[in-house]
């Protein structure tokens, strides 16, 4: 990885914390000990793997930053929601979190349970406050994008190359448990949501809710629950984990370039670039809790085998994980051919997300 991504990186991680931070309530404001709580859970950590996505797809798109970083914001308060119950003594019972105690160590179980409940609420409540695609005519700062009339006509210009003619390759084993963009959609349909920008804000809504509730991350987190112990099918794995942890992703990318111009079809396929790399993401993370120690993750090393969790670790073994991941980075690469240049930050970190060592 260059350093030219490196400092891409860097330069986004910093600026969005401090989005973050501004997006956040404040902890003097009450209930006090709530809020400090959600800032905890949300603020100094994390590698902001889903934002990264949401930026990279949102420049391809030719979005604009201010944009893209509400965006973003809502994808990653659901997965620090997500990270916050998946710790509690009910699910994983992990007590690290990000190089810290996990938020109900820290504070207690129900500050723990509503830090959960809260962050998802703010993750819609910024998605349905802010204004995140359409024309801006005028330079603006952060506050004029709250909750604005419409300040432009509707039709951006097509921002991103057009790509390859669609390709449908079947991932692996199992059929897309999610459906596509746009599936279920008639045409008319489609071309009101790319043309309409409230139309597009309320869909990037509806792509959100779908991709935390129990036909995404949630309904993932039920499989993986009711799975311990189990030995799982390819096919039954695959499918918990595109759910628990490919639903966010997929939907983080798909949200950045919905900020954005994209035509239905350009979506489909970083959509299908998502579901593969989001896929490969849960792999990679089977594999590092098997082989990275604790201080490197910044969360407890072997926990799945302590909770005798099925993986793909315990499943095809490490080098067969590592296998895995490979074969779903590549197809997701191939996905973007049709983008040029405009999908590198896309590549790169499709890159990092299976080179990863925490
Ligand atoms: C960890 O996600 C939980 C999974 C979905 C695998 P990350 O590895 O993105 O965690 P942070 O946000 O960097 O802490
Ligand atoms: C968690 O998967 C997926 C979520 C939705 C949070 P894991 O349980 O493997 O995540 P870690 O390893 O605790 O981060
Ligand atoms: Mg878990
Ligand atoms: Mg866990
Ligand atoms: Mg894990």
């Amino acid at each position: 990885m260059g350093a030219d991504f490196q400092g891409w990186v860097a330069a986004n991680q910093a600026r969005f914390e401090e989005v973050l931070r501004g997006l956040l309530p404040k902890a003097d404001i009450a209930p006090q000990r709530l809020h400090e709580a959600m800032r905890y859970a949300v603020l100094d950590g994390g590698k902001r793997v889903r934002p990264l996505l949401a930026f990279a797809a949102g420049e391809l798109a030719g979005a604009e930053q201010a944009r893209v970083d509400v965006a973003a914001a809502a994808v990653e308060l659901i997965h620090a929601y997500s990270l916050v119950h998946d710790d509690m003594p009910c699910m994983d019972d992990d007590v690290l979190r990000r190089g810290k105690p996990t938020c109900h160590v820290q504070y207690d179980e129900a500050t723990a349970l509503l830090v959960g409940d809260a962050l998802q609420t703010l993750a819609f409540q910024l998605l349905a406050e802010h204004r995140l695609n359409g024309h801006a005519r005028f330079p603006h700062t952060r506050d004029t994008l709250l909750a604005k009339p419409a300040d432009c006509g509707s039709g951006c210009e097509a921002a991103i190359p057009a790509p390859d003619a669609p390709q449908r390759r079947v991932m692996a084993s199992h059929p897309n448990p999610l459906p596509q963009a746009g599936e279920g959609e008639n045409e008319s349909l489609r071309e009101f949501l790319a043309n309409d920008d409230a139309a597009r804000q309320l869909e990037m809504v509806r792509l959100l809710a779908l991709a935390s509730g129990s036909r995404g991350m949630a309904g993932g987190q039920a499989i993986d629950l009711a799975s311990v112990g189990k030995a799982l099918t390819l096919p039954e794995l695959e499918f918990m984990h595109i759910h628990k942890t490919g639903a966010l992703i997929r939907a983080a990318i798909l949200l950045g370039a919905h900020c954005g111009s994209a035509s239905a079809e350009q979506l489909d396929r970083l959509d299908r670039f998502g579901k593969l790399i989001g896929l490969a993401f849960q792999v990679v993370d089977d594999v590092l809790d098997c082989e990275a120690d604790t201080a490197t993750l910044g969360k407890t090393a072997g926990k799945d085998a302590d909770n005798d969790k099925p993986t793909y670790v315990s499943l095809l073994g490490i080098q067969g994980a590592r296998d895995m991941a490979q074969r779903l980075h590549r197809e997701a690469l191939e996905t973007l051919a049709g983008f040029g240049m405009a999908a590198q930050r896309l590549r790169e970190l499709a890159d990092f997300i299976v080179l990863r060592k925490f």
